[in-house]
């Protein structure tokens, strides 16, 4: 599919189980300070979500926006130790990682409950961050496609067009997260175009320019700029080099 790009970039630093709620405050203030002045890119801070107020206040006033980890797709009630979309929305989350292959991996997520936890995103005005990805088996087997075509279309599933288009999808490759193993800008661009056709097909050429796809997996300054600059990427979720604000501007700088 051409891919028409007029796509607002957009990374997120995912801080996973890291930083109690004093050094994210501290964090926080160096992402802002560190990206002050660049226009261009959408910058996204997830810290966990005992973090998230004190986190809301150091952003506040600044063009860096506040994601979540995951969440609950009912509004309330008796589900110990969930948090619902209304209670992110009132520690002013913009965004949610929705479906992280760690989710799925450690805590039984399924594309069925990714799906759940979309609408109910959507529904309040939320903007999911859904991750797809294969594993290095699955890889190897020369299955990727598949399987990020059944995570999209799971995902996906009756969401009208104009909610999907607030959706942000990330692509990270299971066997590139942590490890420090990279997808080739090549082999990155080729997931992206593709789960680009497949929105394309589940609504339209419209929806699926204009859905920004990130990249995740063992993103670092130095291999950054060669990722965001393919046609289909739009920007990237990360990890581990998100815990360092400077180190995290340098990859928000690597946006061209
Ligand atoms: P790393 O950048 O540490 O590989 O993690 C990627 C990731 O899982 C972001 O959600």
């Amino acid at each position: 599919m051409q891919s028409e790009n007029k796509r607002k970039p957009i990374v997120a630093g995912n801080w996973k189980m890291n930083r109690t709620t004093d050094d994210a405050e501290a964090l926080a203030g160096g992402v802002v300070e560190g990206v002050l002045g660049l226009n261009g890119v959408e910058v996204v801070v997830c810290p966990p979500f005992t973090a998230l107020e004190r986190v809301a206040r150091v952003l506040e006033g600044s063009t860096v926006s506040l994601g979540a980890q995951d969440m609950h797709w009912e509004a309330e009630g008796a589900y110990t130790g969930e948090i619902s979309a209304g209670m992110l929305l009132t520690c002013r989350c913009r965004y949610v990682i929705l479906g992280h292959s760690e989710r799925r991996a450690y805590f039984g997520e399924t594309d069925a409950t990714v799906n759940q936890r979309l609408k109910a995103a959507v529904a309040v005005g939320l903007a999911p961050i859904v991750c797809v990805g294969e594993t290095l088996e699955e890889r190897e087997s020369d299955v990727t496609d598949q399987v990020v075509r059944k995570q999209i279309t799971g995902a996906f599933q009756g969401v009208t067009g104009e909610a999907a288009q607030t959706v942000v999808v990330a692509y990270e490759p299971v066997w590139a997260i942590g490890t420090g193993l990279t997808a080739t800008p090549t082999q990155a661009e080729a997931v992206h175009a593709f789960i680009r056709e497949v929105i394309g097909q589940l609504y339209s050429v419209d929806v699926a320019n204009a859905i920004r796809i990130q990249y995740g997996g063992s993103v670092k300054p130095g291999n950054a700029a060669d990722l965001f600059t393919q046609p289909d990427i739009d920007g990237g979720l990360i990890g581990g080099a998100s815990l360092q604000a400077d180190v995290f501007a340098d990859i928000v700088k690597a946006v061209p």
